[in-house]
């Protein structure tokens, strides 16, 4: 079966020493750098812009997965295309015109992603998922970190792997909210490719990175 990818959350790093956390979580094992982007509006939380992408950029060759929890989006992806995003995924509630985004973010030579409300029904995947390069199932209610896993969710992620599975595409499954060694079985388990893990990864602190990601994969 496809090996688990895990992507730690920078939500939860020190933001005073977001450079060397990343550099840290890299050399710790982590194949994507997850980056929250909020912005007090669509969110209930303030965060980071593309100047903090391309401050961290130069820290990690690691794929930047970059969660925009923005709205309106459409005027920002530019910039965090330029900043250095690889990935940049957006909430269909973000915007009136979906699949134009995904268009636009495609057109900047960058992977798209969808991100699903734990509300948002699978429904709202319809007539975009061919276009797609990652879905993001949201076990939590966005904005912040800590929060615990929606259970509920487990049946959403089982639909979309079918879904993703009849595609026949590579198109990422990707979780987050809430994953640590005590859910992450059930979410690789209902389908999940890409595993989000903020609190589970930096708890402890530097010295239990390593230790903190392998636990993840070796739980899923
Ligand atoms: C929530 C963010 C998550 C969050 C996850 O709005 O999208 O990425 O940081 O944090 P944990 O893993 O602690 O639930
Ligand atoms: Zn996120």
């Amino acid at each position: 079966s496809r090996s688990v990818r895990i992507a730690p959350s920078i939500l939860s790093a020190d933001f005073a020493r977001l450079g060397e956390e990343v550099r840290a979580v890299d050399e710790a094992g982590a194949d994507y750098i997850h980056v929250d982007v909020m912005d007090g509006h669509f969110v209930p939380n303030l965060t980071i812009g593309p100047m903090v992408v391309k401050a961290l950029r130069p820290h990690s060759k690691k794929i930047f997965d970059v969660h925009l929890m923005i709205s309106p989006v459409d005027s920002f992806l530019e910039d965090f295309a330029a900043a250095g995003a690889d990935i940049l995924t957006v909430h269909p509630e973000a915007g009136a015109h979906t699949h134009r985004t995904v268009q636009t973010i495609k057109a900047l030579g960058k992977k798209a992603g969808l991100s699903l409300n734990p509300g948002t029904p699978v429904e709202a995947l319809d007539y975009l998922i061919e276009d797609l390069d990652l879905v993001l199932v949201m076990s939590v209610n966005p904005g912040f970190g800590g929060q615990s896993f929606i259970d509920s969710q487990l049946r959403k992620i089982e639909r979309i792997r079918t879904l993703i599975d009849r595609t026949g595409k590579a198109i990422d499954l990707e979780v987050d909210g809430g994953v640590n060694v005590e859910t992450s079985r059930q979410v690789r388990d209902a389908g999940a490719d890409v595993l989000v893990a903020g609190s589970a990864t930096f708890k402890g602190g530097p010295d239990a990175y390593r230790g903190n990601i392998a636990a993840l994969r070796g739980a899923a």
